[in-house]
């Protein structure tokens, strides 16, 4: 019969991928009756007439895959996405299916070359002398780093944030607990973890019997990172460069308070104070020394909890949570 063939014209990113996967499903056009060119300059597909509910796993992991260099990417991942829409929902967890490994090998070699950009970043901006380090007063005591800090311009995300968001907390504290970085609530309060993932936190505190007010509480990156979606400033993890940028002032302020416990709330900061190493999963809950404190430990982020999948997911997260926090709390 032979079907006669597309040629689909995209830029090489996962929007447009998406947006010309979509109008192709719209269309019922199969996978192996589309030619997938890149071209730069080659204009959005027209917004498709029906909608597609997606598992938002494997939205996940095409994000992933659009970032590796791999011509054959999009073919593959309108592939894998054909079958779920038309066939079974359920394909990505046939994990054997060899459409599914390819994507997994996909997604893995993206995130691959993804970190290796970073890594590149992290380089050129050490290179360049930038980063946070020549804004911190040296020998400085926590009011006059925090009052240093309002004026760093060490990465660019001085620029659309509303103020630096320094730690809060007793010199004396015991207990620093290091988060990612402000939301939007700690962007415009000037204050760390008062939003929704602060509630979560001072629960959670409460129940180990930590008091707040004496501990320390800070951020790996002082500035808050976002992108307006309509009216609304959505969060946006920050960049391997800017939390290498940032990191001179966390290190100015556990330099001063030397606890006895630090404690990396999520990936974040784990990553900026552990290394890459470090697996959070698979590392919580360990107490080790660090050359900060004799006893450091990693939990998960309290906003890792808000996004467990339903509540049964939210009580085992935040469990997880309160155990690692208890951790914290024997030591004062
Ligand atoms: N999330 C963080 O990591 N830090 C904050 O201060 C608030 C939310
Ligand atoms: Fe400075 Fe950190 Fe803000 Fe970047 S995020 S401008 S390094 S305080």
């Amino acid at each position: 019969m032979g079907a006669a063939m597309v040629t689909v014209e995209i830029e090489a990113t996962f929007e447009r991928w998406q947006a010309a996967a979509r109008a192709l499903l719209s269309d019922g056009i199969a996978p192996e009756g589309v030619e997938w060119r890149e071209r730069p300059g080659a204009p959005p597909a027209p917004r498709a007439s029906k909608f597609f509910r997606v598992p938002p796993r494997f939205l996940e992991l095409a994000r992933q895959a659009a970032i590796a260099g791999d011509p054959g990417r999009w073919a593959a991942l309108y592939d894998v996405l054909w079958r779920i829409v038309n066939e079974r929902r359920d394909l990505l967890e046939d994990r054997a299916h060899p459409k599914v490994r390819r994507l997994h090998g996909l997604a893995a070699q993206g995130r691959r070359e993804a970190e290796r950009a970073e890594q590149q970043d992290v380089l050129r901006m050490e290179a360049e002398g930038g980063g946070a380090a020549s804004f911190v007063p040296p020998g400085a005591d926590l009011a006059t780093l925090a009052a240093a800090a309002k004026r760093c311009q060490g990465c660019p995300l001085y620029r659309d944030a509303t103020q630096t968001v320094f730690g809060r907390g007793p010199a004396q504290a015991r207990v620093v607990l290091v988060g990612e970085q402000p939301g939007d609530q700690e962007d415009l309060r000037d204050a760390p973890f008062v939003g929704p993932a602060g509630e979560i936190l001072d629960r959670a505190l409460t129940e180990v019997h930590l008091d707040r007010a004496t501990l320390y509480v800070t951020n790996a990156v002082k500035h808050f990172k976002f992108v307006m979606r309509g009216k609304r400033r959505i969060h946006q993890t920050p960049r391997l460069s800017e939390i290498a940028a940032c990191r001179a002032w966390v290190e100015a302020e556990l330099a001063v308070i030397k606890p006895e416990t630090l404690v990396c709330l999520g990936a974040t900061a784990a990553r900026a104070l552990l290394g890459d190493e470090f697996r959070l999963m698979r590392d919580r809950g360990r107490v080790f020394a660090t050359r900060w404190a004799p006893r450091t430990l990693a939990t998960l982020h309290p906003s890792a909890v808000l996004r467990g999948e339903d509540d049964a997911a939210q009580e085992r997260l935040y469990r997880m949570l309160v155990d690692d926090l208890r951790l914290a709390a024997v030591a004062v």
